[in-house]
């Protein structure tokens, strides 16, 4: 399939020489062409440029042309870290918290994750499969093209590889990419709170050897905090990880300073992701590391917590990724748009900032950048266009309101 989409208002993210990620100051850099147009072959990005300098493609037929007057064109968002595969819902704990619980105290009494541990015991594969496939499609909507799924509510060797196993199914049904994590240490089951040394067992020699045996996850996760996991489990966990071929994330100073952004710094981590209670020594150590900083500023809004140094981290040239957190405890929402907005409004960071921390640095952050994250030749085609709007900039203005009109992911134009 061939497709030409023409007279682009805004082509937003182009790359000649494609990077791996952005950092410090350079993130205030967005490369855009003003009337411009894409060329598309298959599932990859064929050619971009000016209209001015457009020569015509002589040899395509069957072509298909899409006129985006007054619209923007976008690289899809890639959002590097969801738990978008869940049963139930958790509305009741939201309004205990406008009462006045904290996440804490709903977790101490046997709610919180493992509120959705037990809700996903009794559900079934393709229950799973169902209610995030509907989550998957509005995500798309909202125009996220990759997108990375953990696991982390199952918490025993059965239920964790059920919540794999769905998502190595949604990865044939769905058109995203899909990047799969395994979560296992998300909490200590009730079970095992006061033989936490078994259940961390468990992880290593039952769990981990199954999941690679099924081939069934790129990367290991840990909650480094308080109550969850310790930052010397958190190094076990993901090292042991690391030998079963599974690349480590961390859940890192989210709700205190914890120590899970120096482990992820140990332990090589793709990423940190959290970093609400970040301090000096943190960012001191991601300077000298390949390990990108995320922010998820959905569950820092959606619990109310005190707001990472986003600013001060860009400041002290370290790439900043966005993603949505996209979970029914702590962000229910997986609307990249929204982030977009909160990144600009609360964390002050500029639209150029956000859009290649939502692009580019997600994409490094689940290992997607050589193909996805931009608008360069020989990258997948994943883009958005959006509705008639003046600039990139009303994106993350008019939060609140989804401006995708049309989404391709893999060269495909994906009917709604
Ligand atoms: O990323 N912090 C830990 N895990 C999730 C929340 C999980 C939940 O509350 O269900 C998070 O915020
Ligand atoms: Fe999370």
């Amino acid at each position: 399939m061939k497709i030409l989409i023409k007279n682009i208002k805004e082509l937003v993210q182009v790359e000649d020489e494609p990077k791996l990620k952005i950092s410090g100051a350079e993130m205030k850099n967005l490369n855009c062409l003003h009337n411009a147009w894409l060329a598309i072959e298959d599932d990859k990005i064929a050619g971009f440029g000016k209209m001015d300098d457009w020569e015509g493609i002589s040899d395509w037929t069957n072509l298909t042309i899409i006129d985006a007057s007054d619209k923007i064109v976008m690289p899809s968002y890639c959002d590097s870290h969801t738990h978008i595969v869940y049963a139930g819902s958790r509305e009741g704990e939201f309004v205990d918290r406008i009462n006045g619980l904290t996440y804490e105290q709903i977790f101490e009494r046997g709610g919180g994750i493992l509120n959705s541990a037990k809700k996903l015991s009794v559900a079934t594969e393709d229950e799973l499969v169902e209610s995030a496939l509907i989550r998957l499609n509005e995500i798309m909507w909202q125009g996220t093209g990759a997108v990375e799924i953990k696991s982390g509510y199952g918490l025993s060797t059965e239920a964790e590889l059920k919540m794999l196993r769905v998502i190595k199914k949604l990865k044939t049904l769905s058109p995203l990419t899909i990047k799969a994590t395994f979560l296992g240490a998300h909490a200590i089951p009730k079970e095992y709170q006061e033989s936490r040394r078994k259940y961390i067992d468990l992880l290593i020699n039952e769990m981990m050897p199954a999941i690679e045996k099924e081939q069934l996850a790129d990367y290991c996760d840990v909650f480094c905090e308080q109550n969850y996991f310790t930052k010397e489990e958190t190094i076990e966990i993901l090292t042991a990880g690391k030998k079963h071929g599974m690349t480590p994330k961390i859940h890192a100073e989210q709700l205190s300073n914890f120590g899970g952004v120096l482990a992820g710094v140990e332990v090589e981590a793709i990423s940190v992701d959290h970093l609400e209670f970040v301090g000096d020594a943190e960012i001191k150590a991601l300077q000298n590391s390949k390990t990108m900083a995320t922010i998820l500023p959905g569950a820092a809004f959606f619990l109310g917590l005190p707001l990472p140094p986003a600013r001060k981290m860009i400041d002290a040239g370290l790439p900043i990724a966005v993603a949505s957190d996209f979970n029914p405890g702590s962000s229910p929402s997986g609307n990249m748009n929204l982030m977009l907005s909160l990144c600009c409004v609360q964390y002050k960071m500029t639209p150029e900032e956000a859009i290649n921390a939502a692009t580019i640095n997600s994409a490094y952050a689940m290992d997607l950048s050589k193909t996805h994250g931009s608008i360069a030749v020989g990258k997948q085609a994943n883009i958005f266009i959006t509705k008639e709007i003046p600039s990139y900039a009303f994106i993350p203005y008019s939060f609140g309101s989804n401006l995708v009109e049309k989404v391709i992911i893999a060269g495909k134009i994906v009917n709604g």
